[in-house]
């Protein structure tokens, strides 16, 4: 099957990229972030959704579970504790790649756990706006 839509979720404080902690998550706003990813797979059509809230993102996942082909998901702080997202990720059987922007293993030791990894096909971290081109790339070659 072809790669034709990807639902894009980020998790809570994400919406505040560009003024948060920039020498850590980059200069870009978050819309700038989506423009970019657009940019880059023009053939590809994106359905980004942000929420701060835990209960949004599952409802987002479920609603979205015939939709589109794949997701990629950078659920913010939710990555470390999540386990209704985990559980959302792996009910909906939809192809799903982890990303994030910082390095998580190289900082706060709550960070190093991420609960979503082993229901994703594969996580990204550390590579900035860059890793979300990387999720892509590995999405097409996953399908
Ligand atoms: C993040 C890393 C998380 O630890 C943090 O809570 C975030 C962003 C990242 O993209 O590096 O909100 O997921």
């Amino acid at each position: 099957m072809n790669l034709n839509k990807i639902l894009l979720i980020h998790g809570p404080n994400l919406n505040l990229l560009g003024m948060r902690e920039p020498n850590i998550y980059g200069k870009d706003s978050q819309d700038q972030l989506f423009k970019f990813i657009e940019f880059s797979f023009p053939e590809i059509q994106f359905i980004f959704f942000q929420s701060n809230h835990e209960g949004l993102i599952i409802d987002a996942l479920h609603e979205h579970k015939n939709l589109v082909d794949a997701i990629i998901i950078n659920a913010g702080a939710l990555s470390h504790y999540s386990y209704s997202i985990r559980d959302a990720i792996k009910a909906i059987n939809v192809p799903t790649i982890e990303v994030h922007l910082s390095n998580v293993h190289d900082r706060e030791s709550f960070r190093s756990k991420l609960v979503l990894s082993d229901v994703c096909c594969n996580t990204i971290f550390g590579k900035g706006k860059q890793g979300y081109i990387e999720a892509v790339k590995k999405l097409k070659d996953i399908r």
